[in-house]
């Protein structure tokens, strides 16, 4: 049988741009003019791997994680599967579609809700919805009802459905990105941290829903977070990645017997993702100081 997502040796590379920040060299004539000459002249581009020779398959009605630390290339490889960025090398697959040459048959298959949701920010969740329904070709009226329904389940105050978006809270327009990607009970579903800036209640009912909607529809659907507690609880597989690399990738049981000490203890998630990236909980703390 078919995976349901093949990624097979996938890399993606990008051109960031890197401005030197050296101040004029001492001694010169005119400093002011040679900083600003400097600041346009010095850009220069350097290549970030951002994923680097990746493979997996998930099966249909899988739950697969995507673990790793902040810029490890975890949404770079969600967009990769949704089509919105061409891999450099390598192949992606959606039900057997090519994410290239069969973009649209891919886009069909899929649903993504990522944390920086694209919306009309001066509308109303009710006209963000219904348009959306519109453009998945559902009747508007039977989308907006199904939408609405989740909202009121994702616990979305009642009274805010008709305020414009710029107006609500990052959460609640969070919750809004969840409803529009599952009116349409998608066979796929790619969850870019769904669950960031959730409250633990909110966050909760988006875990159940996700679960409810793999069993009730088979739906398949991967998953990023930084919520291990969460990843232990919805993943039937989960990826670590580190700097573009899988360097992980196991059942989140077997992920804590890999990585246990020999003394009898298991280790918890949280744990075992310290020891694949090589971090201690330490190091965050120190680098957060930085900041
Ligand atoms: N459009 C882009 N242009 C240039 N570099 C990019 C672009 N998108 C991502 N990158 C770089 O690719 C690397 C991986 O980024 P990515 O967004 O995939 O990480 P991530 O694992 O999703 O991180 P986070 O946990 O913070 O969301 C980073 O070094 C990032 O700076
Ligand atoms: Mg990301």
């Amino acid at each position: 049988m078919t995976a349901a997502i093949q990624c097979y040796h996938a890399c993606k590379s990008f051109k960031e741009s890197v401005r030197k920040t050296e101040k004029a060299e001492a001694g010169s004539r005119d400093r002011r003019a040679h900083r600003r000459i400097a600041d346009f002249i010095l850009p220069s581009k350097v290549t970030v791997e951002a994923v680097k020779d990746v493979s997996f398959d998930v099966k249909r009605g899988e739950i697969f994680g995507i673990l790793g630390p902040n810029g490890s290339g975890k949404s770079t490889l969600i967009r990769m599967i949704s089509t919105l960025l061409i891999p450099d090398s390598g192949t992606v697959r959606v039900f057997g579609k090519d994410v290239v040459e069969d973009r649209l048959e891919v886009r069909r298959y899929i649903n993504r809700v990522s944390v920086e949701a694209a919306f009309f920010k001066r509308l109303s969740a009710t006209e963000n919805l219904e348009y959306a329904a519109r453009l998945y070709g559902l009747d508007p009226k039977e989308g907006l009802l199904k939408a609405k329904a989740i909202l009121a389940r994702l616990g979305f105050p009642n009274s805010k459905v008709d305020v414009s978006l710029e107006n609500l809270s990052r959460g609640m327009q969070q919750k809004v990105a969840i409803a529009r990607a599952l009116m349409t009970a998608p066979v796929a579903l790619l969850l870019d941290e769904p669950t960031t800036g959730l409250d633990p209640v909110s966050k909760r009912d988006v875990q159940d829903f996700v679960l409810d909607v793999r069993n009730t529809h088979d739906t398949t659907v991967i998953l990023t977070t930084h919520d291990m507690e969460e990843a232990d609880r919805l993943c039937d597989r989960i990826a670590v990645i580190h700097d573009g690399e899988f360097v992980a990738l196991d059942t989140p049981e077997n992920l804590k017997r890999q990585c246990a000490n020999g003394n009898g203890h298991l280790p918890n998630l949280e744990e075992v993702f310290f020891r694949l990236t090589g971090r201690s909980p330490n190091e965050w703390e120190t680098e957060g100081e930085d900041e």
